[in-house]
């Protein structure tokens, strides 16, 4: 009853190589003990992200084969700002070549030193735009946002009294936008209701600050509404779409998550916005009608936006983290729960007790993982935070190793020796050392920074 059946065929298919564990230390030495630096000819099962990763369906790949390369006035645009509209329901589209770029086109209109940026958690990209700009951000959320083993349906919410308060206290000049970011991913994939985004834009109203949706991961915030707002329970995923959408002044995009593409973009209906952006699309990405992209990724993100309200396509990722997280619970070893969609959260603070935050139990997980199956996880946690401005190192508040479940990629089989190989780690998680940076980048560092056993 509780097997997540794929609704889907697979057609065309990529090898795997599951390669020696002697192979795999070389390679993990070799990658200064980070995994964003392996390569994946030593990789089994790459969960480092969804990011470009999704499966693409049919449509999407015939969409390709009829790009019309223009670099001014293409029909692959056409057709893009159809589907924008259609799916997103905002006229105005600026396409951009992925989700961070549209974060530094923000920032560069918008932010600028002294400026506040509340959100209900910060992005690793978003906000290294904003603070590069001179800005700060707040992070509201509950605190039930931050217990791991949690029933709590929606811990995306956005602290609604301290919105208000931080409004207050900073002054709404100040306060550029306010943003909502879906699904909120560096806490476990973790949705918001549409009531709490009803009630960040009565603030917003009350105060006249702009509302900015990061909708990179949209499609799965929906489908968790559908499952678990009471008011959404008989509704579909076009209507809270468009709930959602609806109550932001502007809606950016990551299309390597949202749409299985490459690409990106911002939308609005509102065409104040769309002038104040415009004129920085040509400046940072490339002509208004492609923004960076090649025009068949235009086309796949066209078709790609449209499949976003397609439950069947969506709600197969969380269906299968649910399936995993649900294993992993119950043979006690820590996850972040409910579950949430992009990947299954290991909890690495609780998993690896022994090694201090100072030492990345998340990164020293990561590795550790890989090492003994080849499974290829990403760090959520203090590696992936950024120095403050005194260069202080602040402690994530949650050391989590990602499994990241991408759309329609793994098999039921596959996922079932994740957890296989979890259990296992977990059972000898003693073996498990701390890591310290050898090589660390000024900027977002966790990408290709180097580290080492301690
Ligand atoms: N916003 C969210 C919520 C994201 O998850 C991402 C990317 C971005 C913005 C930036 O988009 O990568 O196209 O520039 N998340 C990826 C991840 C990298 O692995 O979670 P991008």
């Amino acid at each position: 009853e509780n097997i997540p059946l794929e609704l889907h065929k697979v057609r065309i298919v990529q090898k795997l190589h599951l390669v020696s564990v002697e192979r795999r230390l070389e390679a993990l030495k070799e990658g200064g003990f980070n995994t964003f630096r392996l390569s994946t000819k030593d990789v089994f099962l790459d969960m480092l992200t969804d990011s470009g990763t999704n499966a693409m369906s049919d449509n999407q790949l015939a969409a390709m084969m009829r790009a019309d390369d223009a670099y001014a006035g293409s029909q692959s645009f056409d057709r893009l700002q159809k589907s924008v509209e259609h799916v997103l329901d905002k006229k105005y589209l600026l396409p951009v070549h992925q989700g961070r770029a549209a974060e530094n086109i923000l920032s560069v209109a918008y932010v600028k030193k002294g400026s506040l940026i509340p959100m209900n958690y910060h992005f690793t990209t978003a906000m290294a735009h904003i603070t590069d700009k001179g800005g700060q951000i707040a992070e509201l959320l509950y605190d039930e946002a931050y217990v791991i083993n949690s029933s709590c349906p929606f811990k995306g919410n956005m602290n609604i009294e301290k919105l208000e308060e931080v409004i207050r206290t900073h002054g709404a000049e100040n306060i550029p936008f306010i943003r909502m970011e879906a699904s909120t991913n560096l806490i476990g994939g973790q949705p918001f209701s549409i009531q709490n985004l009803r009630d960040v834009r009565a603030i917003a109203d009350k105060y006249g600050i702009r509302l900015v949706l990061d909708a990179s991961l949209l499609g799965e915030n929906a489908y968790l509404i559908l499952q678990r707002e009471e008011e959404f329970r008989n509704s579909d995923m076009a209507t809270v779409v468009k709930a959602m959408t609806g109550l932001a002044d502007l809606c950016y995009f990551s299309a390597r998550k949202l749409s299985s593409s490459r690409g990106g973009g911002i939308c609005t209906n509102d065409i104040k916005i769309f002038k104040e952006l415009e004129a920085f699309i040509p400046l940072y990405e490339g002509f208004l009608t492609y923004g960076g992209m090649s025009i068949r990724e235009v086309e796949a993100m066209a078709v790609g936006l449209y499949e976003v309200l397609d439950e069947s396509s969506i709600s197969q990722s969380p269906r299968f983290i649910k399936y995993l997280v649900e294993q992993l619970d119950s043979k006690d070893i820590p996850v972040v729960k409910p579950a949430g969609v992009l990947g299954v959260h290991v909890d690495a603070m609780n998993f690896c007790s022994h090694i201090p935050q100072q030492q990345y139990p998340a990164g020293a997980l990561a590795a550790a993982l890989f090492l003994i199956s080849g499974v290829r996880g990403m760090e959520r946690g203090t590696m992936s935070n950024q120095r403050d401005e005194n260069g202080v190192e602040p402690m994530s508040d949650m050391e989590l190793l990602r499994l990241a479940v991408p759309r329609r990629v793994f098999t039921l089989s596959q996922i079932k020796y994740v957890e296989d190989r979890l259990t296992w780690l977990f059972e000898n998680r003693h073996l498990i050392g701390g890591l310290k940076f050898v090589e660390e980048p000024p900027v977002l560092r966790f990408f290709m920074g180097k580290l080492a056993p301690l």
